[in-house]
C-alpha cells in the first residue's frame, strides 16, 4: 500500500466507531473522522487498511470541540468530537445495519423503539485505571499505550477528580498493581486494587491511607495469584435495592440503567405462573425486579463475588423465589436440557463475546420469549440469526445510551417463538 498521503472522503461509520472511506476499491478505516468529511491521510497496513488523518480538508457539521483536554490521546471516549444528535443517529445506524448485514435481519422485521438518551457527561460510575509512570491512566486512543489521567469529566462528580490524588496516595504500591477499579454506588466510593502478587501489609496500609484521606469509603485487595480478597472497610455498596462491588460487574450509567431495567421488565412482563431463566445475571440487576412479577427466577452468573452479593440481597430482603447459580451459563443450560427442565421466558445479558448457542438453548428449554441485552452489535446480530433459525422472531429493538461520548451502545431485542415452532 502507498506511503504517500492520499485524499479520502468518509462515507459511513464502522461498527467500531471509525469513519470508512474507499481507496482503490477497498475499505479504509479512519479513526477520528466521520461521514461527510474529506481528509488528507496516510494509509497503513496491508490486510485491514487503516489511515491516520494528516489534515481535515472539509469537516462535517456534526463535528464539535471535545469537552475533554485528553480527547486526542485518551481511549476512554472515542466520540467526544461528534455532536450528541449524530452520536444517536450513528449508533442506531450501526446496530440496524449490523443486524441486517451480519444477521440477515432487515429493519422491517421488528419495531425500533425510541432511543433512550443519557446526560452527555458525568455519568460513568465505574472505571478501570492502570498504573503509568507514577500516575493512574486509561488506555490510549489508538494503541495500548497508557495515558495518565488526573481527572476525567466522563466520570460521576464523586469520581471525576479521584484519579490524580488516588495515584498520589498509592504511589508506594503502584508498581505492584495491575489495575485499579473504581465504583460509585449509593453516594459511596469503593476501589479494588488488583495485585500482581499476593496482598501484603503495605497494600493494606495504602488502602487505609486512601480511606483516611477521604478519597474512598472502602477498598478491596484482589490478588491475581488467587486467595480470598482482603477488604479494608465494607466494600459492598448498597444502591437501587442491590449490593455492588468494584471487583464485580455493575452497569456503568445509573440513570440509563434504571430505564434499561424498566424496559426489560416491561417487555418480559412475566405472569405470576411464569418461570424465568436469566443468564449472565451479575449481582441481580434484572433478577429482583423480575422476581416481583414472576413465579420464580433462576439466575446464572459465573463471578463468585457477584453471586455472593445477589444472595446477600435475597437474604436481606427475604426474596424466596430467586435462585442464584454460580456457574458457566452454557454448562447450566446443558444440565437443564438433560433434565428436560422447561422455562417460560429467557433473559440473556452476555459479555461482548455474546451467547453462541442461545437459539438452541431457547428451543430446547421451550421458552416462548427471549429478551437479549447486548453491548456488542455484531454478537447480537450473530445470535439473533441463530435465534431466528430456531423459530424465534425478533419483535422489537431499543437502544440505551449507557456509554455517551463513545461508539458503544446497549441494545435490547425481544424475540417471540413462532406459533408454528415446536
Ligand atoms: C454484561 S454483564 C451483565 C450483568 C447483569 N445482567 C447486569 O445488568 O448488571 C455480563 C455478566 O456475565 C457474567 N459472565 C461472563 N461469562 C459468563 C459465563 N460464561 N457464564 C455465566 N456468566 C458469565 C459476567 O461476570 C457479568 O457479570
Amino acid at each position: 500500500m502507498t506511503d504517500a498521503p492520499v485524499e479520502l472522503r468518509i462515507e459511513r461509520w464502522s461498527k467500531t466507531g471509525e469513519g470508512i472511506a474507499t481507496f482503490q476499491g477497498r475499505a479504509v478505516f479512519v479513526a477520528g473522522a466521520m461521514p461527510g468529511e474529506h481528509v488528507r491521510a496516510r494509509i497503513q497496513g496491508d490486510g485491514v487498511l487503516r489511515a491516520e488523518v494528516l489534515e481535515f480538508l472539509a469537516t462535517a457539521p456534526a463535528r464539535r470541540a471535545p469537552a475533554c483536554p485528553l480527547a486526542d490521546r485518551c481511549g476512554g471516549c472515542d466520540w467526544l468530537h461528534v455532536d450528541d444528535a449524530e452520536q444517536r443517529r450513528a449508533k442506531e445506524a450501526i446496530v440496524v445495519s449490523t443486524l441486517e448485514r451480519l444477521g440477515g435481519i432487515p429493519s422491517t422485521d421488528y419495531a425500533l423503539e425510541p432511543f433512550v438518551v443519557s446526560q452527555p457527561m458525568g455519568t460513568r460510575r465505574r472505571a478501570v485505571l492502570h498504573p503509568v509512570k507514577g500516575a493512574l491512566g486509561f488506555f490510549g486512543r489508538r494503541s495500548h499505550e497508557l495515558v495518565a489521567v488526573q481527572r476525567c469529566p466522563a466520570l460521576t462528580p464523586k469520581l471525576e477528580a479521584l484519579p490524580g490524588p488516588l495515584a498520589d496516595v498509592l504511589a508506594g504500591v503502584l508498581k505492584d498493581l495491575r489495575e485499579v477499579r473504581l465504583l460509585e454506588a449509593g453516594g459511596l466510593v469503593a476501589a479494588s486494587l488488583h495485585l500482581k502478587d499476593r496482598a501484603r501489609p503495605k497494600h493494606e496500609a495504602a488502602a487505609q491511607a486512601a480511606r483516611d484521606r477521604g478519597l474512598v469509603d472502602a477498598v478491596v485487595l484482589v490478588a491475581e495469584t488467587g486467595g480470598p480478597p482482603v477488604s479494608v472497610g465494607d466494600v459492598a455498596l448498597p444502591d437501587d435495592g442491590l449490593l455492588s462491588r468494584p471487583d464485580g460487574f455493575a452497569q456503568a450509567n445509573r440513570p440509563v440503567n434504571a430505564q434499561l431495567v424498566d424496559a426489560v421488565v416491561a417487555w418480559m412482563a412475566p405472569g405470576a405462573s411464569d418461570e424465568v431463566l436469566e443468564l449472565y445475571a451479575g449481582n441481580g440487576n434484572f433478577t429482583f425486579p423480575l422476581a416481583r412479577q414472576a413465579r420464580s427466577v433462576t439466575a446464572v452468573e459465573s463471578t463468585p463475588v457477584s453471586v455472593a452479593l445477589a444472595q446477600a440481597v435475597a437474604r436481606r430482603d427475604a426474596v424466596s423465589n430467586v435462585r442464584f447459580v454460580q456457574a458457566d451459563a452454557a454448562a447450566v443450560v446443558k444440565g437443564f436440557v438433560a433434565e428436560h427442565k422447561r422455562f417460560d421466558q429467557l433473559l440473556v445479558d452476555p459479555p461482548r463475546a455474546g451467547c453462541a448457542g442461545v437459539g438452541g438453548w431457547a428451543a430446547r428449554l421451550l421458552v416462548r420469549q427471549v429478551v437479549y441485552v447486548a453491548c456488542d452489535p455484531a454478537s447480537l446480530a450473530r445470535d439473533a440469526a441463530e435465534l431466528a433459525s430456531h423459530g424465534y422472531r425478533p419483535s422489537k429493538l431499543r437502544l440505551f445510551d449507557l456509554f455517551p461520548q463513545t461508539h458503544h451502545v446497549e441494545a435490547v431485542m425481544a424475540f417471540a417463538r413462532d406459533q408454528g415452532a415446536a
